[in-house]
């Protein structure tokens, strides 16, 4: 099938090369020239495990095409959406412009019988909203809304062995059209049985934000399980082990720690109350604005962690800040909470050295004013604490002994709940890490 992809961030690019992959003739298209003239020498502009391997295979087929001209995306029997959908500023709701951008500038060249399929993640109503745009201005094209679920991290294999597919299809004769226009997309995929759930447009909007909402959920409810550790002396990591195996419960997403961020969850679960809101349903989602406290008071008790170990003042002292990104083999800073750490050490008067396996170069794009080292050693030397804040293998994998012999004191503090305590008490250090008693 012909298929364009509208947006080559992080969803669009990988989508994009995912649909070559399966088979399909793909033109990605992206107002960005840089990242098109990138993506077009198979260089991925973002760190994403196997995606460069994935861009240069499916290049090299001639299925995969990209280009900053919307002209190019005419004659696609499928166009999807996958343009970012960012928190407006000073306010929760989320940006559309970029959605509605895309739209707009696909009505000239769609053709009757094509199908726009919305990716993003979006407030819902927008697709009922969408689909009459196009009826008014394009008549004969469809919509569908089909959420993405994919990690960072794990990017290709979530878009290529996605563990379900959620169609948002419109009411009766257009619907099986999109529906079978979307199996014909996706035809390995449903051909595996892979569970499928097709629904309203509604629906289909809010199965990604619940998702998200329920997700964010789990973490800070572990977290706000883990300052009550803090307060009794108990442990957060063996709690969360033993309801883990509650399969009603589940252990996965039950990781105390620095909370999270990254360009999802917390954006994610703002604009689903800011749309509660104007919905008059915003009693429904108030819990969302806890879990959002608990996730940001993790942040602020990190830092008052690194003042008590530091003799109750960071003022002078040295601190190494281990992972810089939002979560490991990822380059994306975007709501890092170990970033915001690290940038709130330092306004507190410490000396922060930051490293990560890949995130460097962004960071010092965003907060120049910290100081950045290549490598662990370098990061912890004479340093007075040292705080692994993205669970990286490679942080987790650190000799405790010979990383011992870089610094001036042994400190450290686990944000991730990632380290091998007895490792590293054995080894001499003070380990203290959230909801866990010191070691
Ligand atoms: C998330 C959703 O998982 C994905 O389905 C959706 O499509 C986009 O948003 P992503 O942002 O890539 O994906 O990261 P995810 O793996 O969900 O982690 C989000 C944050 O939660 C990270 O900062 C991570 O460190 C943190 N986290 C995760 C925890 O603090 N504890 C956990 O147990 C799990």
């Amino acid at each position: 099938m012909k298929i364009s992809v509208i947006g080559c961030g992080y969803l669009g690019a990988v989508h994009a090369a995912s649909m070559a992959e399966i088979g399909h003739e793909v033109v990605g298209i992206d107002v960005d020239d840089a990242k098109i003239a990138s993506l077009a020498k198979a260089e991925a502009p973002f760190f994403e495990p196997g995606f460069e391997e994935l861009l240069e295979r499916t290049l090299a087929t001639g299925r995969l095409r990209f280009s900053t001209d919307f002209a190019d995306a005419a004659g696609s029997a499928v166009h999807f959406v996958c343009v970012g959908t960012p928190q407006k500023r000073g306010e929760y709701a989320a940006d559309m412009r970029y959605v509605q951008g895309a739209v707009e500038s696909l009505l000239d060249v769609l053709s009757p019988g094509e199908l726009v399929v919305g990716k993003s993640t979006v407030p819902v109503g927008t697709a009922a909203q969408l689909a009459d745009l196009i009826a008014d201005k394009a008549p004969g094209a469809l919509l569908a809304w089909n959420p993405e679920f994919l990690r960072e991290g794990f990017a290709v294999q979530d878009t290529l062995h996605p563990d379900r597919l959620v169609y948002g299809l419109p009411a009766g004769a257009d619907g099986d059209t999109a529906r079978a226009l979307l199996d014909e997309v996706y035809a390995p995929i449903v051909e595996r049985g892979t569970p499928k759930v097709e629904s309203d447009y509604a629906t289909a909007e809010m199965v990604k934000t619940a998702a998200n909402s329920f997700l964010a959920t789990k973490i800070s409810f572990i977290n706000a399980m883990a300052e009550l550790c803090e307060a009794t002396g108990a442990d957060v990591k063996l709690l969360a082990d033993a309801i883990g195996f509650d399969d009603r419960i589940g252990r996965k997403f039950l990781n105390a720690g620095l909370g999270f961020g990254g360009g999802c969850l917390p954006k994610d679960i703002r604009a689903f109350m800011a749309r509660a809101g104007e919905l008059g349903a915003d009693q429904a989602l108030t819990f969302l604005r806890e879990v959002d406290n608990i996730n940001m008071r993790r942040r602020i008790r990190m830092v008052e962690l690194a003042r008590e170990v530091c003799d109750g003042s960071l003022l002078g002292k040295r601190v190494a800040v281990l992972g810089a990104a939002f979560k490991p083999d990822s380059d994306d800073i975007r709501d890092s909470p170990a970033l915001n750490v690290a940038a709130q050490l330092q306004l507190q008067g410490a000396v922060v050295r930051v490293t990560d396996p890949a995130a460097i170069e962004n960071s010092r794009r965003q907060w120049p004013q910290l100081d950045y080292a290549a490598t662990p050693e370098e990061a912890a030397e004479r340093a007075d604490a040292v705080l692994v804040l993205t669970e990286w293998k490679q942080y987790r994998e650190l000799d405790p002994e010979a990383f011992g012999r870089v610094v001036k004191q042994k400190r450290v503090l686990d944000g991730r709940n990632a380290l091998d305590r007895e490792a590293w008490t054995a080894a001499g250090w003070t380990y203290r890490a959230l909801g866990r008693r010191a070691g």
